[in-house]
Parts: structure tokens; sequence; C-alpha cells
């Protein structure tokens, strides 16, 4: 093992993805040692990390819009993987304001410490910024071909107060790259999948809607497709850029996985043993994006990087596994979570 950055700072470690991106590391980077500096929102959690060896994995739990504790982290950092964030769509409805703050103002207090101490950083990004493309019913042909997909040239056009906040602070990280020659790179990601995704999200709540007797919900139609990726595979992505990747470049990472919501749904029903219309249609998502679509060209020829869970239908398998098996990490806030939704009708 020779890895090019040997004390890493990834911001958000104990996340979804976050933490699935520190697993990997330390499961396949012998020669590195992390710290996660997050500060453990009502989306991050301890348990994510829970069985990591101490001599590879530090938590610092902190914000990253504190900018003394920000300084001392990346002073003692080679490379910062910045993932944390406010990260779900819904709760972006309904209050704004956190994502304003920690989505602007701490990826621009980041920056500040990178830029002083002339540190690399990779920004942990989402296909979200480029707004949304037609359903592929919806074009001339009706579904004939593959339909358009977002390049890493696709016009920024965000939607919701989630995503508006994420372009912003990718603009802000390529204005750090011209402006101050900051080390830096970009990745936008499709919608990713696996454990330890918290259950307020598509996938987890559908899975612990039918362990908990609840039936499922899904928004409107249905119709609305996403570009699913396992989040291992996004994990390997963000590596192959953070080593290799051109700086002040933009790299999309995304597996094909275009499924419409529908269809996962029945998926996970099936495979639960339930029967497909075993769910209820509830209130749409307000400015819901239509489809989501990566083409990750650039990415794959620049840098090698394949993805491995290419079975859409096994990875959501193994993920109904793990929900299964794993009761006690999402059964305390089950409660919480419906409560919430269901003062929206969802
Ligand atoms: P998540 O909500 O599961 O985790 C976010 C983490 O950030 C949590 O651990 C939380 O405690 C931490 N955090 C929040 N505010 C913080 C702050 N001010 N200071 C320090 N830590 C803070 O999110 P996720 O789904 O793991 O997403 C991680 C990143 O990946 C985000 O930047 C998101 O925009 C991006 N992304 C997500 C997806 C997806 O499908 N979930 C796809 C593409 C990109
Ligand atoms: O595309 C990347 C994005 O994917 C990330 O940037 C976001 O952080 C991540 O949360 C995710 O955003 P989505 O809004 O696509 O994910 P969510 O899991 O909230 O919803 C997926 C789809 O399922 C979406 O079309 C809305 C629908 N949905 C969602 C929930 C929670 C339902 O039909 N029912 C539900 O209960």
């Amino acid at each position: 093992m020779n890895s090019k950055y040997k004390n890493i700072l990834v911001t958000g470690g104990a996340g979804f993805i976050g933490a699935n991106f520190v697993r990997y590391v330390v499961a396949e980077h012998e020669d590195v040692f992390v710290t996660v500096l997050d500060k453990l929102t009502y989306a991050g959690n301890e348990a994510n990390l829970v069985g990591l060896p101490a001599d590879r994995v530090k938590l610092v739990v902190g914000d990253i819009a504190d900018a003394v504790l920000v300084d001392e982290l990346v002073k003692n950092s080679d490379a910062i993987i910045h993932y944390a964030a406010e990260s779900h769509n819904d709760n972006s409805l309904k209050n704004p304001a956190p994502f304003i703050q920690t989505n602007l103002i701490g990826t621009f207090t980041l920056l500040e410490a990178a830029r002083k101490y002339n540190v690399r950083f990779h920004h942990v990004s989402t296909d979200e910024v480029y707004g949304d493309l037609p359903l592929r019913e919806n074009l001339p042909g009706h579904g004939e071909g593959e339909g358009e997909k977002f390049t890493p040239v696709t016009r920024y056009n965000p939607s919701s107060p989630y995503s508006s906040t994420k372009a912003g602070s990718d603009l802000l990280v390529r204005a750090w790259v011209r402006s101050f020659g900051l080390q830096a790179t970009i990745s936008n990601t499709s919608n990713n999948y696996g454990p330890y995704q918290h259950i307020e999200k598509f996938i987890p709540r559908q899975i612990t809607n039918i362990l908990s007797g609840i039936k499922p919900k899904l928004y409107g139609a249905g119709k609305n497709v996403r570009d699913w990726i396992h989040t291992y595979d996004h994990a390997t992505g963000v590596w192959a850029i953070l080593e290799n990747g051109k700086i002040g470049d933009t790299y999309l990472l995304g597996a094909n996985g275009e499924q419409d919501n529908l269809t996962v749904l029945h998926m996970i029903l099936a495979d639960m043993g339930h029967s497909e219309d075993d769910f209820d249609f509830v209130q749409d998502r307000a400015g819901h994006d239509l489809r989501y679509a990566i083409d990750a060209t650039k990415t794959r020829e620049e840098l090698g990087w394949e993805p491995k869970y290419t079975d859409f239908s096994k990875g959501l398998k193994d993920t109904i596994e793990w929900y299964t098996e794993n009761e006690s990490w999402w059964k305390a806030e089950k409660d919480e979570v419906e409560a919430k939704y269901a003062k929206n009708n969802q």
C-alpha cells in the first residue's frame, strides 16, 4: 500500500455515505489514518463507526462551521474529504435554515482552512445540482433509447433548498480553485443505497416500514426515476478521484442504475414476501424532480473506475437483509421519523 494521502480528514464521516467511505478506507488502505469531523446531528450516528480500530480512526464531534476547530484539524491533515451536509430534500422544504448554515457556511469554513494550509480538498456533491431530466415516456419516440444524461458540463439548475445549497457549495469550491489555486476536485453522484442509510430516505424507509407492520409510502404516482449506486462504489470512486483526479475538475459517479420508484418498491415488497399493491400512495413532494441519470464515461475512462455492484436487485437484497438483521440500529427512531412524515400526509 502506498496511499498518496496518509492523514485524511473526513467530514460527515458518521453519516451514511461518510461512514461507508471510512469503512472502505480502513479495509482497503492500510497506511491511512482517518480523522472524522462530525456534529452528530439527527443523521449522524457513532454506531456507524463501531468496530473500527482506534489506531486507524478518530472521531471528533464538532461543527464544520467552527473555524477554530476546523483550523486545528486541517493544519494536521494532508487531505480533506468533505461529506458533511444536511442531506434530505423533504427536510429542506420544511426548514431550509440548517442547509444554508452547514452546506454553504460550513463548506466556506473548510475551504478557508484548506487554502491557508494548502491542503488537498475533495468535495462530495450530488447530481441534483443539475436539476431533473424529462421522464423517457414524455420524450418524442416514447422512451426509445436511453434519453439524456447528466455530464460534467451540464448546466446547473437545482430545484430544492437542499440541491441549491449543494450547487452553491460546488461553485464556492470552483471559485477557490480558480481564484486561490486550491488543490480541489468535485464529485457529483447519484442516489446511494446500502447499509447505515438513515430511515428517512426512500429505500430504508420502505424496508423498515414493512418490518414494523406499516405500509410503504409512495410519493405521487411513483414514476420518478433515480439512478441508484451502491455506497461501496461511491467510496471507490471518491478514492480514485482523490488520488488521480485532475485538480479543478468535476467527476460524475453513477452505475447505470436507473429505476422508477414504483419498480423499486415492487422489488422490495416481493423480496419481503408482500403483494405488489401492499402500499399507500401519499402526498407528492413539492417540486419533485422527475428523473436523474448519470453519464460517468469521463470518470471510467480517465481514472479506470468501475462500479462493482452492477446488479441492483442483488444490492437491494443485501440492503434488505442488513436492515432486517440490524433492527437495534434503527428501531428507536422509527416512530419519530414516521410521525414527522405523517404531519405532511406523507
Ligand atoms: P447523511 O445525512 O446521512 O450524513 C450527513 C452527516 O453530516 C451526518 O453524520 C451529520 O451528523 C453530519 N453533519 C451535518 N451537519 C454537520 C455540521 N455542521 N458539521 C459537522 N457534521 C455535520 O448524508 P449522506 O446521505 O451520507 O450524504 C453525505 C454527502 O454526500 C452529502 O454531502 C450529500 O450531499 C452527498 N450525496 C448524497 C447522496 C445520497 O444519495 N445520499 C448522493 C450524492 C451525494
Ligand atoms: O441524487 C442524489 C440525492 O439522492 C442526494 O443528493 C440526496 O442527499 C439523497 O437524499 C437523495 O435524494 P432523493 O430526494 O432522490 O432521495 P429520497 O430517498 O428522499 O427519495 C428518493 C425518491 O423516492 C424520490 O423520488 C422521492 C421518493 N420517495 C421518498 C420517500 C422518503 C417516496 O416515494 N416515498 C418516500 O417515503
